[in-house]
């Protein structure tokens, strides 16, 4: 309910067609303090898919790669990557931008910072079938189709698994 009142208020702030223009867009760290923020952002974007409460702030609370995007102190954007050491493998577990703010760029800028903060030669997601944005912003920066997950998400549709190769 915060969150949505933020964003209510800060629609007061941007364009008919939900432009940021003169509004400064930040990438920082997240934390537990971003806990609801995070979680309304979640659920906003992913319905069903989203991620419980608990689980992100246990994610939020735990190392790994946790950043946010941030326009006028708010939160607007959130990006959950690991490293698995056992197979230095990156993975990206969450990307998501307000419905709000989108096709500005910050799902990009994101994702970068996210695999710049990851060490890995190879990054896998795995994303809804269906997902045509995600499926896009993805292969713009560099993602292949590796993979196919059966009934992945709620209600039963596939996932498409994706990653990345780059040079040690
Ligand atoms: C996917 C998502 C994170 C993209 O965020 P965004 O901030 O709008 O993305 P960007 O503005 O950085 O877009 C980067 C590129 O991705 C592609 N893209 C993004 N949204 C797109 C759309 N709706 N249709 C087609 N291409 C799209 C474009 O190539 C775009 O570049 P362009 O705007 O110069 O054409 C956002 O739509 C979202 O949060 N969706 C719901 C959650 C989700 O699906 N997350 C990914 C799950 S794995």
């Amino acid at each position: 309910m915060l969150a949505k009142t933020a964003f209510g208020l800060l629609s007061h702030f941007v364009g008919p067609r939900g432009e940021v223009s003169g509004f400064t867009q930040q990438i920082q760290k997240a934390d537990l303090r971003d806990w609801f923020a995070a979680w309304h952002l979640e659920r906003a974007c992913f319905g069903p898919d989203a991620w419980g409460l608990l689980e992100l702030g246990l994610a939020l609370l735990t190392p790994g790669i946790r950043l946010k995007a941030v326009v006028e102190e708010q939160l607007v954007g959130l990006v959950i990557a690991e490293r698995n050491v056992w197979t230095n493998e990156g993975l990206i577990a969450t990307l998501a931008v307000h419905p709000d703010f989108r096709r500005q760029g910050l799902g990009r800028r994101l994702l970068a910072e996210a695999e710049a903060r990851l060490p890995t030669p190879r990054i896998r997601l795995t994303v809804r079938a269906s997902n045509a944005a995600a499926i896009a912003l993805y292969e713009r920066a560099g993602y292949r189709r590796a993979g196919h997950a059966p009934r992945y998400y709620a209600h039963g549709e596939d996932g498409v698994v994706m990653e990345k190769l780059r040079r040690p």
